[in-house]
């Protein structure tokens, strides 16, 4: 099979990245489209470099836009890309406006999708990620589920798992576990012995904390974004830890038109970083604070509690776990659940995310 990977945004470069390791190994033909949803080095050019990502054969070169002329600018990109290279089979990661983008044009010119990250609900459709998710597994051929919790939702759909061959319309779902597992294992120890990046921050192992913010709802909302970063504030100083930030474009952008200028004597705000620096700061973080689906599962992996800034989560089995709690945009639960997990450290329960051979799955399944 000639299999074509659509990435644009920063978590599905290192989804990507685990794929493709897994299909080079079995020497697939696997080439990358970039929708240039991402585009400034810190949030794209940087993960191709550190993580062995093949150049893309395709950028579009999209860039940023509202949510229906962005995905409608890909779509188009997306179909012209198909019609040219003719794969076999389209990759598609995750829950963001590539992923719809490709779920579409794949869609209308009948190329099988395979989907990773698939049968994630929040159950909140104000999440434009919500409505990304479903419409993508409903397109798909192959489902690649990450947890039990996802084939179940998907079950509830009508998507099961067989042994058959599986076709658009006769769609199979597989519990693969999770590929970001996968790569942030294989990358974990290469960052221990090369990563500078603590002493860089001015921070030592266990004497900071790490939160990240980017969704909209946060972004977007200055109520809620102030709310967020006086809660950072508040814990940084009460414990007398410094709390590590690295922002992404899209809130430094947020918190400058809002004039909020967070203390720098707390909040160590940087740009954002590479792949392996990040596994760096989350292995040798207290408890992380963040809304990002991916930075919530790599606390997990790190064995690091992680207080959610979110109403809900997709990875509600770090909540079960007791290892997450989610604390919203509310002051004083994200100030009490920090504490709780200082005083407290997490509990441990291992295997929630598969046994780091998830991409060999989804390879063995695609070849
Ligand atoms: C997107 C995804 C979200 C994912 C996140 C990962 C959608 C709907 N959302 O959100 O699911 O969690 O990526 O980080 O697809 N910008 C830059 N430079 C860049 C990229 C973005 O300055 O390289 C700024 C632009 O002002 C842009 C804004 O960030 O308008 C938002 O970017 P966008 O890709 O639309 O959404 P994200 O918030 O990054
Ligand atoms: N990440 C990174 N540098 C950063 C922030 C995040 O490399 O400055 C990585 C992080 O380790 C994770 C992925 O980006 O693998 C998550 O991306 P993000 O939080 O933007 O999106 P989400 O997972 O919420 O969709």
């Amino acid at each position: 099979m000639v299999l074509l990977s659509i990435v644009g945004a920063r978590p599905q470069f290192v989804k990507a990245a685990a794929v493709h390791r897994a299909l080079a190994m079995k020497g697939s033909k696997h080439s990358i489209l970039h929708t240039g949803q991402h585009y400034d080095d810190a949030m794209s050019r940087v993960f191709f470099e550190e993580l062995g990502i093949p150049r893309p054969a395709i950028d579009l070169g999209v860039g940023s836009g509202s949510h229906g002329r962005q995905t409608a600018r890909m779509t188009e990109g997306i179909e012209a890309a198909l019609l040219e290279h003719k794969p076999d089979a389209l990759i598609l990661y995750g829950d963001t406006n590539s992923t719809l983008a490709g779920a579409i044009a794949a869609a209308k010119l009948h190329i099988p999708v395979a989907h990773v990250e698939a049968g994630l609900r929040s159950f909140n459709k104000a999440m434009p990620e919500e409505g990304n998710r479903i419409i993508c597994d409903h397109c798909s051929t192959w489902l690649f589920c990450p947890t039990e919790t996802a084939m179940r939702n998907l079950a509830r759909e009508g998507i099961g798992t067989h042994d058959g061959t599986a076709t658009a319309d006769h769609p199979k779902a597989v519990l693969t576990g999770d590929v970001m597992m996968d790569i942030s294992l294989h990358y974990a120890a290469a960052a221990l012995e090369r990563s500078t990046i603590l002493e860089q921050t001015g921070v030592r192992a266990n004497g900071f904390l790490l939160a990240t913010v980017h969704r909209d709802f946060n972004t977007d909302d200055e109520v809620r974004l102030k709310a967020i970063f006086s809660a950072l504030e508040l814990c940084g100083q009460a414990h007398g830890l410094p709390i590590v930030v690295p922002v992404h474009p899209r809130t430094r952008a947020s918190l400058e038109r809002c004039g909020l200028r967070p203390n720098d004597k707390v909040l160590r705000l940087i740009p954002p970083v590479g792949y392996p620096d990040t596994i760096m700061r989350e292995r040798s973080a207290r408890p992380i604070l963040t809304d990002s689906g991916g930075v919530q599962k790599e606390a997990y992996f790190f064995r690091k509690p992680c207080v959610v800034l979110r109403p809900e989560t997709e990875w509600v089995e770090l909540v079960d776990a007791g290892q997450a709690r989610l604390a919203d945009a509310d002051n004083a639960t994200i100030l009490a659940s920090a504490e709780e997990f200082l005083r407290n450290g997490t509990p441990v329960r291992d295997g929630l995310y598969g046994d780091g051979h998830a991409a060999d799955r989804i390879a063995d399944e695609l070849s």
